[in-house]
């Protein structure tokens, strides 16, 4: 399923960096430099560019993706800052934090990139090669670590051509990375709350702020906490987008006043009557559908239906992901 790309190897100066640039405008996959790790960066605004990324990266999931800005006025751009987020940012921004705060309405990031949520993860990297990138492309960059999943992160090129050749299409070479671990993540939704320890130490966090940062969520103990508020969990934990609808999945019929979410070109005619229809790839292609994935589950529950009949989607590449968020969408709560 997956093509296999020629990866090119560039340096850090201006034509490759512009290489990259253009690259990532056209939808293309590029690792590049940070001062924690190496990122895999692609255009956050392109759902199909940011389903490809998972797809390279061979999630399982689609854990939520932090959105890569060149400086706190662009951030502001897509997210809600708030009064703790302000101080954070002024004091560690450009560096190795990552603050979760709420979407902006017009917030351009792909649904697909956070994953359905009403939030969105933000960072500013302190590193001259990522910076000067990010300004060039002129929209937010999603940059997981550009390591395949379950491998360890990579603070080299080299380690980033040997697990990700052939999947992507340009390195940038800035070098080793000077940090070392990924940012550290708090989520400033509410009360600060520390997400991810990272390279950013605790204690600088909670000196900035006046006061303790909130313990970190955990599913189990917050489970009631956290259900009515926006899921802060990164992906690793229980909480998730969930449409309001209930969803029935590998239906292959609608009941009256249910909505399909439809895939593949062969859509039984007695659920092309249904009372709203929207198909994750009519082509029935894998990308496209994860593209679609959150957005037309948003655009069902919309409509005010109550429940959802999904098509089956083959278990295959992305289908994988996209099975795994379909599935926890329709668990019971
Ligand atoms: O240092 C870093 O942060 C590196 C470099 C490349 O910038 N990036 C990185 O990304 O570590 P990644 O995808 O490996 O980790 C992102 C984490 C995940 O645990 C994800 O669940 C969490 O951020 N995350 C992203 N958006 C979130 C959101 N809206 N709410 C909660 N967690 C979120
Ligand atoms: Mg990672």
């Amino acid at each position: 399923m997956t093509v296999e790309l020629t990866t090119r190897l560039v340096s850090a100066d201006p034509a490759g960096i512009a290489a990259a640039v253009q690259c990532l405008a056209r939808g293309g996959l590029v690792a590049f430099p940070t001062e924690t790790v190496y990122g895999l960066g692609a255009d956050a605004t392109d759902g199909a560019a940011v389903a490809r990324l998972y797809a390279a990266k061979g999630r399982p999931r689609f854990n939520p993706l932090i959105a890569h800005v060149p400086d706190l006025a662009a951030a502001r751009r897509l997210g809600v800052l708030g009064p703790q987020a302000e101080r954070l940012a002024h004091a560690f921004w450009p560096g190795p934090l990552t603050l979760v705060v709420p979407r902006q309405p017009d917030c351009p990031v792909s649904d697909l990139a956070t994953a359905g949520l009403d939030t969105v993860a933000l960072r500013v990297p302190d590193h001259p090669v990522a910076r000067r990138l990010l300004r060039d492309v002129g929209r937010p960059v999603v940059a997981p670590s550009a390591n395949r999943s379950g491998h360890v992160s990579p603070t080299e090129a080299a380690h980033v051509m040997a697990d990700l050749r052939g999947r992507i299409d340009l390195i940038v070479d800035g070098g080793p990375t000077k940090v070392g671990v990924e940012s550290t993540i708090v989520a400033c939704i509410g009360e600060a709350r520390l997400l991810r320890p990272g390279g950013l130490p605790r204690a600088a966090i909670e000196e900035a702020l006046g006061r303790p940062l909130a313990r970190t969520a955990d599913p189990a103990a917050n489970a009631g906490e956290m259900s009515d508020e926006a899921p802060l969990a990164p992906g690793m934990l229980a909480s998730h987008y969930a449409p309001r609808a209930h969803l029935r999945l590998r239906a292959t019929d609608a009941a009256p006043g249910e909505a399909v979410l439809a895939f593949g070109p062969h859509v039984p005619p007695q659920m092309q009557r249904a009372k709203a229809l929207l198909n994750l790839s009519p082509a029935g292609d894998l990308v496209e559908a994860a593209a679609n994935l959150f957005s037309h589950l948003r655009a069902l529950d919309r409509e005010g239906v109550t429940a959802i009949a999904v098509m089956a989607v083959p278990h295959e590449g992305l289908g994988e992901a996209i099975n795994d968020r379909l599935q926890r969408a329709a668990a019971p709560r």
